[in-house]
């Protein structure tokens, strides 16, 4: 018998409820700024209006264009003005998905389809990529069968090192990737370089914007120094770009965009034979639920340009301030020179996953990163009401992580040490496998 019966009788809605709620007791507190990924707090106005937009919307089903014709509308229009922000053109097309994986997952399924059918002769795809690009890449390749060459980063600048990636081409290349920026240390690869090398050898080119998508040209419009990195370069295929990151948008809302619909038609997989009728879609998802689109509309259409700009503003600002004050703690400095919002504090002096766990300790809620070990920040408007408080309690932290004997380094700082410095990577994946496997059961 399972763990935990199927109930025989129903339970008052009222319970049912007021347990759910009280489930949250555990989670981490997003409302007030103290978590540095995973959500995107842009206040409560904006919450109001995406929350509305999506109950609004709970129930009618994506899966069918002519059955609800409004979700039709607001999806090519979310595409649209998307890509009117992203340098797109009246030929640029898209859909949206559920989120940055699945865009990444079709578009990496259209180039190897796309290379299928110009390259025939090609039987090994590969896709060739920098090191910091997302995971979503190396699992739609698990997915699509395509073999992933991965490049290391620039050492001092973490951004894709635009001549390994030259030399890294091979005959099989059909898809090459930079990011928008990149997650662990939110630094804007070369894409202009990239995409003419991708272009000189018939190569699909894709900018992963899924964080900087819905921030970097507002960033750019308020004048912080941002290099182009959309359809404005030439041989920039697809993009990805997410709304529920700095859309602001609850979770379930991502835009995929392509040059012109010719690239788009290999991301549709239609099936003519079923007895069910023809059947066709531009996802993985089969349903699709309306809350995500009705809310990414109404969230563009309520902030619109001044909105965002507004909101990235006091981002920026904190950003800044987040920045200068944790370069002036001893031990402390920034991984690259980040040029938006997301950033990696690291240190050559101290154990900074201790420093996190420390940080837990005073109720701020900060990633661990490794390769190299760092801690990762994720910086929304919610920030700018947080940054003394914050940078009081991290220098507070430091003093007593300086004090730490590496044998006084315990619990998950420990774990992410040593996961982080196994040699054999097999087994740090292995390793993953298994938590994750014995994590999801009921205990
Ligand atoms: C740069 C980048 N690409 C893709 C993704 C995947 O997005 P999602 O978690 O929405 O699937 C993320 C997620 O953080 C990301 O930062």
């Amino acid at each position: 018998m399972a763990k935990v019966e199927f109930p025989q009788k129903g339970m008052p809605g009222n319970d049912v409820l007021s347990t759910l709620r009280s489930l949250k007791s555990g989670d981490s507190d997003y409302k007030h700024g103290r978590m540095f990924s995973l959500i995107f707090n842009a206040g409560e106005d904006v919450a109001r209006v995406s929350e509305e937009a999506y109950y609004a919307f709970i129930i009618e089903n994506g899966l069918s264009p002519f059955a609800f014709p409004s979700l039709l509308k607001m999806e090519t229009e979310v595409a649209s003005m998307m890509a009117d922000l992203l340098g797109g053109d009246e030929n640029t097309v898209g859909n949206m998905t559920s989120g940055g994986s699945e865009s990444i997952m079709v578009a990496v399924k259209a180039a190897r389809d796309y290379a299928r059918a110009k390259k025939p002769h090609i039987t090994q795809p590969e896709l060739l990529m920098p090191l910091s690009a997302h995971p979503a890449f190396n699992k739609a390749a698990h997915y699509l069968g395509l073999k992933t060459v991965i490049v290391p980063t620039d050492k001092k600048t973490l951004a894709a090192d635009v001549a390994a990636m030259r030399q890294a081409i091979t005959e099989n290349t059909v898809m090459m990737v930079g990011s928008a920026p990149s997650y662990p240390h939110g630094i804007i690869d070369p894409l202009t370089d990239l995409a003419e090398i991708a272009a000189k050898n018939g190569i699909w080119m894709h900018v992963d914007a899924c964080v900087g998508g819905l921030e970097l040209p507002f960033v750019e419009k308020l004048g912080y120094p941002i290099p182009t990195f959309d359809f404005r370069i030439p041989g920039v295929c697809s993009i990805s770009a997410d709304i529920h990151k700095y859309g602001f948008t609850p979770k379930g809302a991502s835009v995929i965009l392509y040059r012109n619909p010719e690239f788009r038609q290999y991301q549709i997989f239609a099936y003519a034979d079923w007895p069910g009728g023809v059947y066709a879609t531009p996802n993985v998802s089969g349903s699709r639920p309306g809350g995500p689109i009705a809310s990414s509309w109404a969230t563009l259409k309520y902030l619109g340009i001044e909105g965002y700009m507004k909101l990235h503003k006091q981002s920026m600002e904190a950003t800044r301030k987040l920045i200068e004050g944790i370069e002036t703690i001893p031990g402390l400095y920034v991984l690259g020179k980040p040029l938006a919002t997301v950033f990696a504090i690291g240190s050559d002096v101290l154990n900074v996953f201790a420093l996190g766990e420390k940080m837990k300790e005073f109720r701020w809620y900060i990633d661990s990163q490794h390769l190299p070990p760092c801690l990762h920040m994720t910086i929304s408007p919610i920030h700018a009401t947080i940054v003394e408080p914050f940078l009081a309690d991290l220098q507070a932290a430091v003093k007593e992580i300086a004090k730490l004997k590496p044998e006084d380094i315990t619990g998950e700082a420990a774990m992410y040490g040593m996961i982080g410095s196994m040699p054999d990577r097999g087994m740090a994946k292995d390793f993953a496998v298994q938590y994750l496997n014995d994590l999801y059961r009921v205990h």
